[in-house]
């Protein structure tokens, strides 16, 4: 079931997330509404605060090729235990943010350890793409977004952009 998304600035977007314990059929559940979510909106990653839920659980999907097979990951408990002194630049957006778009400098490489959905752990090297991605959902889990990385006139145009946005939503 498709959840609404947070639009940011909202105190749930702010805040550090908690780790799971073990894997729940409610966070089974959770974690197919956020890929189902996150592929509606649509977009390649979604952490669970951004649905209101302040667990540490990500769902990405970075496979951009047109008829690709895609690879829907889900992780609980993500964290990132070796970064590249190699960076990358990409162009972020954020589906709390919409139609906002930034450049971030990132490690290029990143490794990542989580737990998958049968509560069992995991740990893969991330490149490209996928890495700046996964370090996106990652610092949502400590309530950061990617204008935090901004300089501070323009992470408030933004922010006074998104004031205005969830006023004319909330008036439609
Ligand atoms: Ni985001």
């Amino acid at each position: 079931m498709k959840r609404p998304i947070l639009i940011h600035p909202d105190p749930r977007l702010k805040k550090v997330c908690v780790p799971v314990a073990d894997i729940s059929d409610e966070l089974r559940v959770l974690a197919d509404d956020m890929l189902e979510t996150m592929y509606d909106a649509p977009g390649i990653g979604l952490a669970a605060p951004q649905v209101g839920i302040l667990r540490r659980v990500i769902a990405m999907d970075c496979v951009s090729d047109e008829g690709a097979a895609g690879r829907p990951l889900v992780m609980f408990n993500p964290q990132i235990i070796a970064s590249s002194d190699e960076t990358n630049v990409y162009e972020e957006g954020c589906l709390s943010i919409p139609e906002q778009y930034a450049e971030v400098t990132r490690p290029k490489v990143v490794e990542v350890e989580w737990m998958d959905r049968d509560g069992k752990q995991q740990r893969e090297t991330f490149d490209g793409l996928w890495a700046t991605c996964v370090q996106h959902e990652v610092d949502h889990l400590d309530g950061k977004l990617f204008i935090d990385y901004l300089k501070p006139l323009k992470r408030q145009m933004i922010t006074r952009k998104m004031q205005k946005l969830k006023r004319e939503r909330a008036r439609d």
